[in-house]
């Protein structure tokens, strides 16, 4: 792309002002600049013309299955999944795309370090986990990470630095999320330096279309992989791939398997698996009516009653048909770093702007069936979004006593 044909690119979304510094430019930064506009989807700012929001359909309750059949079975499940596990038809995928801006962390969110009287990194907490189906399998399983350009080099720098905690390497394939514009709330784009346009990863809803830019459809097609484990890097308890799991949910023949823990107030933040419109689907916390809060399944239960927990099991053959342009766009309020009229850095207090992200819940809905499948909150759920309070740094770390980790 010439510089001309950028300018007119811009012009044509009325952004032409992140060309302001552009004439004091080195001839390096100048061809950044015009790289990152031939580059960048700008479509996604249309979506704030069109704010609204996406209209739901109608909710109804879908039954998980609880532990206590998934005890009864057990043997069944651990079998078949250990033997799915074995034949290399599983794979697992570590979304650590996100800029965890809630932690206040520089660095990746894997590296924070949550021991107390020795080193316990997140991304440990991570491998350790694995590991795990590693020795029981003895089979080593192939790991994808998703990282941004904002992380990409730290996280592989640091997964280095500390031989992958164990892990085999060759095992282990990073790939990087795409990204998205981010503007400020009347719909300019943001620069955050002269040669730059501000932009963040797109969500990690964006991990299947990333993953194919790539090229690793075809290298899980052409290893034979069938079933995908997407998990978040931040629940320090999870476990992933655990044959139980994977086991109930090829048996069931079902698009995603998804973990699920029993809310602890009926009123909790978390987004219930249900039904809308007769396919699964997620229902937020502040969708939930009164009415749906009150209804009550067969057994006198809550009916939506099971929060998911970002442990995802997906059958690939089923994601071509989950195209990202299917998905929503979510327009979230943001703190975004950039540089103002005079050039100067800022770092606001305060969100500042919007971003836009496609999310991996809204991936659920596309397919045709879904498994909830519960997991005892305190032995499998330990996320830190925060430093302290709910779905913190402290909060994981008792639970982690709890179950008896060296911290
Ligand atoms: P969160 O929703 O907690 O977002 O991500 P975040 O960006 O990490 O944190 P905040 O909101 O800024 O504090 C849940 C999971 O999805 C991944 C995160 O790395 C985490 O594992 N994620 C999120 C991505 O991989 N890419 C994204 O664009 C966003």
């Amino acid at each position: 792309m010439t510089y001309e044909e950028a300018r007119a690119k811009m012009a044509a979304i009325g952004q032409e002002h992140v060309f302001k510094y552009y004439d004091g430019l080195s001839e390096e930064g100048k061809k950044n600049l015009i790289r990152q506009v031939e580059e960048t989807d700008f479509s996604v700012l249309k979506r704030l013309e069109n704010s609204a929001g996406e209209k739901r359909g109608v909710f109804s309750p879908l039954a998980a299955m609880r532990i206590d059949e998934i005890e009864t079975r057990s043997k069944e499940f651990h079998n078949a999944g250990v033997k799915v596990i074995k034949e290399g038809r599983t794979a697992a995928l570590l979304l650590a795309g996100g800029m965890g801006t809630r932690l206040a962390f520089d660095e990746p969110k894997g590296m924070y370090d949550i021991g107390i009287t020795k080193p316990l990194y997140i991304f440990e907490r991570i491998f350790e986990n694995l590991l795990c189906v590693v020795r029981e399998t003895d089979t080593w399983i192939r790991l994808f990470i998703m990282t941004s350009e904002k992380n990409h080099e730290a996280t592989v720098r640091f997964l280095k630095e500390k031989d992958f905690f164990g892990y085999r390497e060759d095992r282990v394939v990073f790939f990087k999320q795409n990204m998205a514009p981010a503007c400020d709330f009347e719909g300019k784009l943001f620069l955050e330096a002269k040669d730059r346009i501000s932009t963040s990863p797109n969500g990690n809803g964006g991990w299947y279309s990333s993953m194919c830019r790539a090229g690793l459809d075809r290298m899980l097609a052409d290893e034979g992989v069938e079933w995908i484990n997407v998990f978040a890097v931040d629940n320090v308890l999870q476990r992933i791939l655990d044959p139980c799991f994977v086991g109930a949910t090829v048996l069931e023949d079902v698009s995603v398997g998804a973990k699920v823990v029993r809310k602890a107030t009926p009123d909790e933040k978390v987004g219930v698996l249900c039904l809308e419109d007769d396919r699964p689907s997620i229902v937020e916390y502040f969708e939930l009516s009164d009415a749906m809060m009150n209804e009550k399944d067969e057994s006198g239960e809550p009916a939506y009653n099971y929060g998911v927990i970002l442990n995802y099991l997906f059958r690939l053959s089923e994601l071509p048909s989950v195209a990202d342009d299917k998905l929503p766009v979510h327009i979230v309020k943001k703190q975004i770093p950039y540089i103002d009229e005079n050039g100067n850095e800022i770092k606001p207090e305060e969100p500042n702007g919007w971003k836009f992200e496609q999310l991996v819940v809204d991936m659920i809905h596309q397919l045709s069936s879904c498994l909830p499948y519960e997991v005892e909150r305190e032995k499998e759920f330990a996320p830190i979004k925060n430093l302290k309070g709910i779905d913190s740094v402290e909060s994981a770390r008792e639970l982690l006593k709890k179950n008896n980790i060296e911290l």
